[in-house]
């Protein structure tokens, strides 16, 4: 099996092809939740000597694509780190830009996305988003909310330690109104107080760009993760280096602690 799917990774990815090694990597378990730390377009770009914000462009254009391979692979969640709170640190004209894609993807890209049966949603502080970004995500998720294939989970304005303090300050609260109980605290239920409650953990995490970091993401969610880095920029992300993940982590043995 390994054998055809490194042929097929030196061929073209003519549609059959692709459709065949889909139901190849389908024979064993697939990753329910895969996660993605999307880098690299700013450098993308800078090869070219085009402006970051054409990475973030072409970026996007890949966001459909890997998608389309989740989805049809049968993975159950994708979450795609879109925008962390430290982002606003950018220069104005790129934050403008990244908070305008997702009006712009899902503006070109909603009736695919509902037609192949896919449910919006998003991770992230709300507040903080401009209202025409928001706009865009919350009417996507309620186009999609009764979609039951893939969930495109969006992580925007999104910081994994602010997530924690967050849910500590509701657990506090929660304990202090007496609707819960300290002996009643454990680790299922703290994870029912953080952003991905509705979730299981990611089974696998992906970062492109050669960065070997987390970068303030999911850390409490990632404990038992499977990591896979590509030296591949998130521009040049292809289904094969997707495919090639899948296949790594299918080589993998999770032990969750255990022997
Ligand atoms: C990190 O690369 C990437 C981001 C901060 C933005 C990621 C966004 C996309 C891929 C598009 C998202 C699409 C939708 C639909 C919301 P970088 O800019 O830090 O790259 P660099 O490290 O090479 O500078």
């Amino acid at each position: 099996m390994f054998n055809k799917i490194r042929l097929w990774k030196n061929q073209n990815n003519n549609s059959s092809t692709l459709r065949e090694h889909i139901e190849e990597v389908k024979k064993l378990p697939v990753p329910e939740h895969v996660a993605i730390i999307m880098d690299g377009n700013g450098r993308w770009a800078k090869k070219r000597a085009l402006p970051r914000i054409a990475g973030h462009h072409e970026g996007m254009k890949v966001v459909r694509k890997i998608t389309k391979l989740a989805n049809a692979l049968g993975i159950k969640t994708l979450t795609l780190y879109a925008f962390s709170t430290e982002n606003w640190k950018r220069p104005k004209n790129e934050v403008d830009y990244l908070m305008k894609l997702p009006e712009e993807f899902l503006g070109t890209f909603l009736p695919e996305l509902i037609d192949e049966n896919v449910k919006v949603e998003m991770m992230g502080y709300k507040d903080q988003l401009p209202v025409h970004t928001l706009h865009a995500i919350e009417k996507a998720m309620e186009d999609t909310k009764d979609n039951d294939g893939l969930v495109l989970n969006f992580a925007l304005n999104y910081g994994s330690r602010s997530e924690i303090i967050d849910a500590t300050k509701k657990v506090l609260n929660d304990y202090k109104s007496g609707i819960l109980k300290e002996s009643e605290l454990n680790e299922e239920v703290f994870s029912s107080y953080l952003m991905t409650s509705d979730h299981k953990d990611p089974d696998l995490l992906i970062r492109t760009s050669g960065e070997i970091r987390l970068s303030n993401f999911m850390l409490w969610q990632l404990a038992y993760t499977e990591f896979w880095f590509t030296d591949v920029l998130w521009p040049d992300f292809r289904e094969k280096h997707l495919i090639e993940a899948i296949e790594a982590y299918q080589n993998r043995q999770r032990r969750f602690g255990g022997i």
